[in-house]
């Protein structure tokens, strides 16, 4: 079953035509987010799904585009996608906001919005176990060129280019920098340095995705290891003296990375602060800290309310250095 604009349908009844304006000029913006299969409770845990919708709306907002339910409403609609699936695995879902004319002619106004979202069963995105990363001779899209903020179709060709690159090189992902040559972010996902015992990453001007993920780490660090991150301009060759790094994004997860350019990032094996950090965002998804509760939406049962109800998205987590 799929949902196409806001009704549950059989998914043979979800196709686009070859016409349609955002199959033809990249005029969508979209959503990726992960449900975690808890075998204990058998239940689905999506996470952060609110968050995920928060943002899509943001992106219909860069791309002119109306979508006429809320945050919370969407959220029901993903319950109800699952429920109807009847999946009981990992699953992953995929909301999409497009320009749905059949037409010729390149614009964003005047034009019908459609929306749809499938939910489907997903394992690893990229490897959780060691990452081995070039620096892409891509550089990342610029806010005034496709802006990275808004999770649009059309700027993940500048993704997909960089990833094949990566991948025919040898390497498992690409780290894009910006055209003027400091670190962005990597193909579908956001990057964390280890540096002194602290967390750096590039800041929110850095033509980077915004990841739900990034700021779950920014959080988990805070609380659960005292540790400060700073968002701010990074250069290419702090890649290569870092003493950790690790990827994170709802496909890749936390993904620690080994080398960069084939320099061997600290020692080259998973770092300590990476591995604690995999374990204990693999334990917040799947329902086993329920301090975290209020960023799950359970599919089948319903979750005892958590201790920390509307406290966790306040938390102060970082030091931005312009
Ligand atoms: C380019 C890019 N950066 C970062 C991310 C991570 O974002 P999030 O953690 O919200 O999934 C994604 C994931 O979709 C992405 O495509």
């Amino acid at each position: 079953m799929v949902l196409m604009n806001g009704k549950i349908v059989p998914a043979a009844k979800g196709r686009v035509s070859i016409l349609t304006h955002g199959f033809s000029y990249g005029t969508g913006c979209f959503e990726g987010i992960r449900g975690y299969w808890n075998p204990d409770t058998e239940d689905i845990y999506l996470f952060r799904v609110r968050e995920h919708f928060e943002r899509l709306h943001r992106s219909c907002r860069i791309l002119n585009m109306a979508l006429p339910y809320t945050p919370d409403e969407l959220v029901q609609q993903a319950v109800e996608l699952v429920r109807q699936n009847n999946w009981h695995e990992n699953i992953y879902l995929r909301p999409m906001v497009y320009k749905a004319d059949e037409i010729i002619g390149v614009k964003l106004h005047d034009l019908r919005d459609h929306y749809y979202m499938i939910a489907v069963p997903m394992g690893d995105y990229v490897s959780t176990k060691g990452l081995e990363c070039c620096v892409s001779s891509w550089r990342r899209i610029d806010d005034n060129a496709v802006p990275a903020r808004a999770k649009v179709t059309g700027g993940y060709v500048n993704s997909a280019l960089a990833k094949t690159e990566a991948n025919r090189n040898g390497f498992g992902e690409a780290i894009m920098l910006n055209a003027d040559g400091h670190v962005s972010e990597g193909s579908g996902e956001n990057l964390f340095l280890v540096m002194n015992g602290e967390l750096h990453t590039p800041g929110a001007t850095e033509n980077i995705l915004l990841g739900i993920t990034r700021d779950t780490v920014m959080k988990l660090a805070q609380r659960e290891m005292g540790r400060i991150t700073r968002e701010r301009v990074i250069d290419r060759t702090e890649l290569y003296i870092a003493d950790e790094m690790f990827m994170c994004g709802t496909g890749a997860q936390i993904a620690p990375v080994i080398s960069v350019d084939h320099r061997p990032v600290g020692t080259g094996t998973l770092g300590p602060i990476s591995s604690e950090m995999q374990t204990l965002y693999a334990d917040v998804v799947r329902g086993r800290r329920p301090e975290y509760f209020e960023w799950l939406t359970p599919i089948y049962k319903p979750l005892p309310v958590a201790a920390t109800n509307g406290n966790l998205l306040n938390i102060e987590v970082s030091e931005v250095i312009d």
